[in-house]
C-alpha cells in the first residue's frame, strides 16, 4: 500500500473522498460514514492515497497512540512534499510535531490558553461581540458568518497575539488559501492552487518576521512578545517562531468562526431547543458541546504509520497515511444513543470534536468561551431567529465544516 501510484498525487487532507465531491455531499457527509462505519470502518483509499477511518473505538485508538501514529506528514511514504513545502514554517508547529519536540512548543504558550488566563478576558469579549451586534442587529436581518461568526474570533485572536485586527481583511484571504481543498483537480488548476498556497503561506510569514522582529525589541504583553522572547533564548528557532504565529492565527479564527456558524445553523433548524437555551432552561455550555459532536466544525484528522500495524483486520504499512474522521466517530452509534439527533443537553458527551490525547486543542477552552459569549450576545440582542436564506455553500475545504455565507432574520431587541 505504501508505495505512490500515478493516479493522483492528492494528499490526504487536499483532496475530498470521492463520495464525497459535490457540495451537497460535503454539506451533508452523515449518510456516507454511517455506510463507512457499517462496511468498510477501515479502508484504503487509492486515489487519495490513505486509510480512512470511521468508527469511534479506532479513532480513539489512533489518537490515543500519537508513537504509532505521527503527526508528522514528512513520515508519509506516498507525499511528496515539493521542497519549497519542505521548508515552510507552516510543518514547524507544535501541530505535525511528536514526542519531545512536541512538548517544548506547546510549553511555550500553554500557559496563556489555560482556561483561568483565558476567564481573566471574558468581559473585553463580551465588549467586542456587542459591538460587532451594535453594527449588525438593525434591519433584522444579518449574514451571521460575516457579520459576526468571522469578525469575532478575529478580532480577539487579533488581540491575544497582539497584531492590528484591521488587518482582518488579509487574515481571511490568507487563512481561507491554507486550509482550501482545490475543487479542480486538472494539473494545471492543481499547479496554481498550489501556487496561492504557497504566496499566501509567504505573505502570512513575511507579515509575522516583521512583527517578531518589532517584538523582540519592545516587549508587550502580548503572545508575539511571548513566542519573540523564546526565539531570543533560543528555545525556539526562527521558523518555529514563525509557524507559531501562522498557527494560532490560522487555528484561532477558521474553526471558531465554523462553531459559531454550526451552532445557530443547528439551533434555527430546531427552533424549540433555541428557545429552551435561550430561556436557560437548557444549559448553553452542553449546547455547544453538542454542536461540537453534530457539526464538528473539524471533520478530519491526519495521522501517519511508525510501523505496521493492525486495524480492523486490515494491514496499514508503515509510511501510511491515516484519516481519522472525528465527524463520523462524533455519529457511531456504539457510543451516541440517537447519533443523528441533535440534543441540546446530551449528556455524557465524549465526542471529538477537539481531537483527543497529546493534540488535543490547545485553543478549546478558548473556544468554548468565544461561542458561549457569541451564542448568548446573539440571544440578548434578537428574538425569533429564523433561517434567511436556502442555498448554503460549505467552505471549500475537505476537512473543515461550515457554511460560507449563513442569513438569518430575526426581531432586534
Ligand atoms: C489542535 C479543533 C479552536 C489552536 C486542534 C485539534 C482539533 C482542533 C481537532 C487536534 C489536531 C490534531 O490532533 O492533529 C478545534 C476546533 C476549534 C478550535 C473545533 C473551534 C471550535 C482553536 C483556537 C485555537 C486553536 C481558538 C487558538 C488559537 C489549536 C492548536 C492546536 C489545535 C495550537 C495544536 C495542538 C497540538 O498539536 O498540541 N484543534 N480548534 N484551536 N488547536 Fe484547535
Amino acid at each position: 500500500m505504501s508505495a505512490p501510484t500515478d493516479e493522483g498525487e492528492g494528499q490526504s487532507l487536499e483532496r475530498v473522498p470521492q463520495a464525497l465531491s459535490t457540495r451537497e455531499a460535503w454539506l451533508d457527509p452523515f449518510d456516507w460514514y454511517a455506510e463507512m462505519r457499517e462496511e468498510q470502518p477501515v479502508r484504503y483509499d487509492q486515489n487519495r492515497q490513505c486509510w480512512d477511518v470511521f468508527r469511534y473505538e479506532d479513532v480513539d485508538r489512533i489518537l490515543d497512540d500519537p508513537e504509532t501514529f505521527s503527526s508528522n506528514p514528512r513520515l508519509a511514504s506516498a507525499i511528496d512534499l515539493p521542497p519549497e513545502a519542505e521548508q515552510s514554517p507552516i510543518l514547524e508547529t507544535m501541530l505535525t510535531a511528536d514526542g519531545e519536540r512536541h512538548g517544548r512548543l506547546r510549553g511555550v504558550v500553554e500557559d496563556w490558553f489555560r482556561p483561568r488566563a483565558i476567564t481573566q478576558r471574558a468581559e473585553r469579549f463580551e465588549d467586542i461581540a456587542a459591538d460587532l451586534l451594535e453594527d449588525a442587529i438593525d434591519g433584522g436581518r444579518m449574514d451571521l458568518i460575516d457579520d459576526f461568526a468571522y469578525p469575532f474570533p478575529v478580532i480577539v485572536i487579533a488581540e491575544l497575539l497582539g497584531v492590528p485586527s484591521e488587518d482582518r481583511p488579509q487574515f481571511r484571504g490568507w487563512s481561507e488559501t491554507l486550509v482550501e481543498t482545490p475543487t479542480d483537480t486538472s494539473e494545471a488548476a492543481l499547479e496554481a492552487f498550489r501556487q496561492r498556497q504557497e504566496q499566501a503561506s509567504e505573505e502570512l510569514a513575511e507579515y509575522f518576521e516583521a512583527k517578531l522582529e518589532d517584538r523582540a525589541r519592545d516587549s508587550k504583553d502580548d503572545l508575539i512578545s511571548v513566542i519573540a522572547e523564546a526565539a531570543g533564548e533560543e528555545r525556539l528557532s526562527h521558523e518555529e517562531a514563525l509557524g507559531f504565529c501562522m498557527l494560532l492565527l490560522v487555528a484561532g479564527n477558521i474553526t471558531t468562526t465554523n462553531l459559531i456558524g454550526n451552532a445557530m445553523r443547528c439551533l434555527t433548524a430546531h427552533p424549540a431547543a433555541m428557545e429552551r437555551v435561550r430561556t436557560g432552561e437548557a444549559p448553553i455550555e452542553s449546547t455547544i458541546e453538542e454542536v461540537l459532536r453534530y457539526r464538528s466544525p473539524v471533520q478530519a484528522l491526519a495521522r501517519i504509520a511508525t510501523r505496521d500495524v493492525e486495524l480492523q483486520g486490515m494491514s496499514i504499512e508503515e509510511g501510511d497515511t491515516v484519516v481519522p474522521w472525528l465527524g463520523s466517530a462524533n455519529r457511531d452509534p456504539a457510543v451516541f444513543d440517537a447519533p443523528d439527533q441533535f440534543r441540546v443537553d446530551r449528556a455524557p458527551n465524549p465526542h471529538f470534536g477537539f481531537g483527543r490525547g497529546t493534540h488535543y486543542c490547545l485553543g478549546a477552552p478558548l473556544a468554548r468561551m468565544e461561542a458561549r459569549i457569541g451564542l448568548n450576545a446573539l440571544f440578548e440582542r434578537t428574538a425569533d431567529v429564523r433561517p434567511g436564506g436556502e442555498r448554503l455553500q460549505p467552505v471549500r475545504s475537505a476537512f473543515i465544516y461550515g457554511v460560507q455565507e449563513l442569513p438569518i432574520e430575526f426581531r432586534p431587541r
